[in-house]
C-alpha cells in the first residue's frame, strides 16, 4: 500500500470508529450480577489489524521474538487462558513476559473490538519504554494501536487495544469506571513487586471478576512467591517459564566496604581494565547518585587513558528519548547505572557483569510518629539474587556483590509489601470514593496494621475528606479527583476562597515533577548564585512561584534555562500537569483566581491556603538551627537545598528527608494564627504529645 493510500484506510477506520463505537456499561444496583455489553459494528480483523506488508524490521525482530523463552509455550497459554477466567504467569526476567503476553492474548482472540488488553506495570519508565517496544515489535507507530498511560501523561488513541499504565493510573481509572469496562483482558505485571496500588487492584478486580465473568486476569510476576497468589485468587491455574540462565559467578568483597560509590566505581574500571567483553550493570539507589556516578566513571577512564566506554543512566524520571539509549548498541563496551528499575522491571540484553552494592531506596512509614521517608536501604536476598541473574542472560557472567558473603546471608528473605510501609491516606481516600467502607475487611493480600489504617483516616478527617461518621465528604470526592497527595489536592480545593487558584496550581505542580533547579557537580557555586536570585523571603514554595513566572516571562526560553541552571524539561512538564490540574479545578467549578501581586496581602493569601494543606506538616522552631515537627516530634533541620535563610517560628514543609540526619524540605514560614485558623479541630485536640502541646499553649497565649 502506498503511504498516501495507508493514511486514507487509517482515517477510513478512525471514521468508522467514531461512528459505530459505542461501550455501555449497565450497573443494576438491585442485582449482583453486572453486563458490560460492547457494541460495535467492527469486526476482530478490523478492531486488531493485520497489515499486508510488514517492515523489514518487523521480521528482523520477530526472529528474535520467537527465541523468548515464552514462546516455546505460546500454543499452552493461549489454551489455559481461553480455559480460565485467572491465570499466574510466572517466569523468569527477560523471558518475555511483559513484551510478548500481551501479544498472545490479541492472538488468541481475547480482546473484544473496541476494548483493550490493559498491562500494569509498577514503574513509569516500564510502562512507557515497553509500550514503545512493542509497538515497534507489532509495527506500529507508538500511541495509535499500542498506547501508554502515566501520571499526567497519557499517550492512546482512539485505535488503542493495547495499553501499558502505571498501576497507579489503572487504580484512578477504576475509580470513574469501576468494572473497568474498557477492558477485555488485564494483566497486573511484576505483581512479585507488591506495590501498593498493585496490592488494591488484587483486592479490587477480585471483585470485578465475580461481577464481569467476561474479564480475564493474569498475574504475572518474576519470582516464586506464586503460590500466594494462586490462593489468593482462589487456585487459579499457573504457567511456570522456565528460565534459561547461564552460570553466573558471584563474588564478595572480604571486607565491608565503607563508601559504596567508591567501591562500585573502582569495580566498574577493574572490569573495564581486565575483563573480557561485555557490558555492565551497576546498581545504585537515586538520580542525583547515579548521574555523578556516571560522570566520576568517565573521569576515570581518560584519567587512565582506557579504552572508551559508554555509560547510560537509568532510572524513573528520564525521559522517553533517553530510555532508548539504553537498548541501542554500540562499538563501545556499555555501563549501565541504574536505579532498581533493572532488576525486573526492564531487561537490557548483552549484561555480563553486574555491580550490586546492596542498597535501593525503599520507603518506610512509622504510623505513631506519622513519618514516611524514603531510605537508603539494604536490600532482600530475592533482590540480590534477581540482580545477580542479570548478567546471566547471553552467557555466562559475574556477578560482584560490594558486601561480605556474611552480610548476604543477614539479609531478610523478601523485601516487605509497600503497604506494610506506607502512609495510606491517599489510597483510603481512593478506596472509600470508589465505595469500599468497610476497610477492616477489604480482601487485602497481606493486610495493614490497624495503627496504619486509623493514621490514614485520622489525616483524611483532618482534611475534611470525611465527617464524624467516616463517610466521604462532597470536598473528599472532589479531592479524590486530584490525581495528587491529599494534602495538595485540599490545598487546591481551598485556593479560591483565598484568591489565589492560579498561584497554588503553579505550586502544586512545581512540586509534583521532578527538581526544577540543577546543581552540576563542578559549578555548584554559580549553580547556588543563580538559584538566590529566584529565592523568595518567605520561603521556598514561593521560589517555586517566582521561578515559573520567569519561565512564562521569558517565554519559555530554553537558553535561559541552561543560563539559570534551571531543569527546562521539568518546568515544561509542570506547566502542562498545571494545564491538567486546571481542568479538574474547572470540572468542579473552583474558579482561577489571582490577587494582586502589588498588594500587601497577595503573598500572606499564598501562605494561609498553603496552611489549608499543610498543617499538619508544621514544625516549631526549637534553638537557633533546631526545629522539632509539631505531633510527631521528629528532631529536624533545614534541608540545604532550603532558600529560607531565616528562622522563623513555625514553618510549614512539604517533605520529611531522612539520611544521614533528619531534615525538612521545602519549607515557608507560616503564622500559628493560620494555622489555627486552618483546623481548629487538629489545634485543639487533646492528643498531643507534651513537647507539642507546650508550644501550641503556649502560642495559643499570645495570639489573645
Ligand atoms: O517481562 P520479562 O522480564 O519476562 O521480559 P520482557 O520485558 O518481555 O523482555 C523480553 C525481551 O525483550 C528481552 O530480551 C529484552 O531485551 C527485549 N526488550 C527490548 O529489547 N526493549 C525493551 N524496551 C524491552 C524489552
Ligand atoms: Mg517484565
Amino acid at each position: 500500500m502506498s503511504k498516501r493510500k495507508s493514511e486514507m484506510a487509517d482515517k477510513d477506520q478512525k471514521k468508522k470508529l467514531k461512528e459505530t463505537t459505542t461501550t455501555t456499561t449497565t450497573t443494576n444496583t438491585d442485582d449482583e450480577s453486572t453486563k458490560t455489553t460492547t457494541n460495535t459494528t467492527l469486526t476482530a480483523e478490523e478492531w486488531i489489524p493485520k497489515k499486508e506488508k510488514y517492515s523489514e524490521r518487523y521480521y528482523q525482530i520477530l526472529e528474535k521474538r520467537k527465541d523468548l523463552p515464552v514462546w516455546k509455550q505460546k500454543e499452552e497459554f493461549i489454551e489455559k487462558i481461553k480455559s480460565t477466567q485467572v491465570l499466574i504467569l510466572v517466569g523468569e526476567t527477560g523471558s518475555g513476559k511483559t513484551t510478548q503476553i500481551p501479544q498472545f492474548v490479541c492472538d488468541a482472540g481475547l480482546v473484544k473490538p473496541g476494548t483493550m488488553v490493559g498491562v500494569t506495570q509498577p514503574r513509569r519508565v516500564a510502562a512507557t519504554s515497553v509500550a514503545k517496544r512493542v509497538s515497534e515489535e507489532m509495527d506500529y507507530e507508538l500511541g495509535q494501536e499500542v498506547g501508554y498511560s502515566i501520571r499526567f501523561e497519557e499517550l492512546s488513541s482512539p485505535k488503542t487495544f493495547m495499553k501499558y499504565l502505571t498501576d497507579g493510573m489503572l487504580l484512578r481509572e477504576s475509580m470513574n469506571d469501576p468494572l473497568l469496562s474498557k477492558y477485555s483482558v488485564i494483566i497486573l505485571d511484576e505483581a512479585h513487586e507488591r506495590t501498593l496500588s498493585t496490592d488494591i487492584l488484587f483486592g479490587l478486580i477480585k471483585d470485578v471478576i465475580k461481577k464481569r465473568k467476561d474479564l480475564k486476569l493474569i498475574v504475572m510476576s518474576a519470582t516464586l512467591e506464586s503460590g500466594k497468589f494462586q490462593k489468593y485468587f482462589d487456585n487459579a491455574p499457573l504457567i511456570k517459564v522456565p528460565g534459561r540462565l547461564h552460570k553466573v559467578e558471584i563474588f564478595y568483597t572480604p571486607e565491608p566496604e565503607r563508601d559504596y560509590l567508591d567501591a562500585a566505581i573502582r569495580t566498574v574500571i577493574n572490569i573495564h581494565e581486565d575483563e573480557d567483553d561485555g557490558d555492565i550493570l551497576v546498581f545504585l539507589t537515586g538520580e542525583e547518585e547515579i548521574e555523578d556516578t556516571c560522570a566520576k566513571i568517565q573521569r576515570e577512564c581518560r584519567n587512565r587513558n582506557l579504552k572508551p566506554m559508554k555509560t547510560l543512566p537509568l532510572y524513573s524520571s528520564l525521559p522517553i528519548f533517553q530510555q532508548s539509549k539504553i537498548f541501542d548498541t554500540y562499538k563501545e563496551r556499555k555501563c549501565i547505572v541504574s536505579t532498581n528499575i533493572a532488576e525486573t522491571s526492564l531487561t537490557i540484553d548483552g549484561i555480563v557483569y553486574v555491580v550490586d552494592p546492596g542498597f535501593s531506596k525503599q520507603k518506610t512509614y512509622n504510623p505513631r510518629s506519622r513519618v514516611e521517608s524514603l531510605l537508603v536501604a539494604p536490600i532482600s536476598k530475592a533482590s540480590s539474587n534477581q540482580r545477580a541473574g542479570r548478567a546471566g542472560r547471553t552467557r555466562p557472567g559475574k556477578c560482584f556483590r560490594l558486601y561480605t558473603e556474611a552480610a548476604f546471608k543477614k539479609l531478610e528473605p523478601q523485601t516487605h509489601p509497600e503497604i506494610l510501609r506506607s502512609n495510606l491516606s491517599a489510597i483510603i481516600l481512593q478506596l472509600l470514593r470508589l465505595g469500599v467502607v468497610d476497610l477492616v475487611h477489604f480482601d487485602f493480600m497481606d493486610p495493614p496494621v490497624p495503627e496504619t489504617l486509623m493514621r490514614a483516616l485520622e489525616v483524611l478527617h483532618y482534611l475534611g475528606a470525611l465527617d464524624d461518621e467516616g463517610n466521604i465528604t462532597k470536598v473528599g470526592e472532589i479531592m479524590s479527583e486530584f490525581p495528587l497527595d491529599p494534602q495538595l489536592s485540599k490545598m487546591l480545593i481551598a485556593s479560591p476562597e483565598h484568591n489565589c487558584s492560579n498561584e497554588m496550581l503553579t505550586i502544586a505542580a512545581m512540586l509534583s515533577v521532578p527538581n526544577v533547579f540543577v546543581r552540576p557537580k563542578d559549578s555548584r557555586e554559580d549553580a547556588d548564585a543563580a538559584k538566590k536570585a529566584f529565592d523568595h523571603f518567605d520561603g521556598d514554595h514561593l521560589t517555586l512561584l517566582n521561578v515559573y513566572h520567569a519561565f512564562k516571562q521569558e517565554k519559555e526560553d530554553q537558553t535561559w534555562c541552561y543560563d539559570n541552571f534551571l531543569n527546562h524539561r521539568s518546568i515544561k512538564q509542570a506547566d502542562s500537569v498545571r494545564s491538567q490540574l486546571a481542568r479538574i479545578m474547572t470540572k468542579f467549578k473552583l474558579p482561577l483566581l489571582s490577587g494582586d501581586i502589588n498588594s500587601r496581602a497577595y503573598y500572606n493569601s499564598i501562605k494561609k491556603c498553603l496552611v489549608a494543606g499543610f498543617f499538619m506538616q508544621v514544625a516549631k522552631c526549637e534553638k537557633k538551627n533546631q526545629y522539632f515537627t509539631l505531633g510527631d516530634e521528629q528532631s529536624v533541620i533545614f534541608h540545604p537545598s532550603t532558600g529560607l535563610s531565616r528562622k522563623p517560628e513555625w514553618v510549614i514543609y512539604n517533605e520529611f528527608v531522612l539520611t544521614n540526619q533528619q531534615y525538612i524540605r521545602t519549607l515557608t514560614e507560616v503564622k500559628f494564627e493560620w494555622l489555627v485558623e486552618a483546623c481548629p479541630d487538629y489545634f485543639n485536640q487533646g492528643g498531643f504529645p507534651k513537647k507539642s502541646k507546650d508550644a501550641i499553649d503556649r502560642s495559643k497565649r499570645l495570639m489573645r
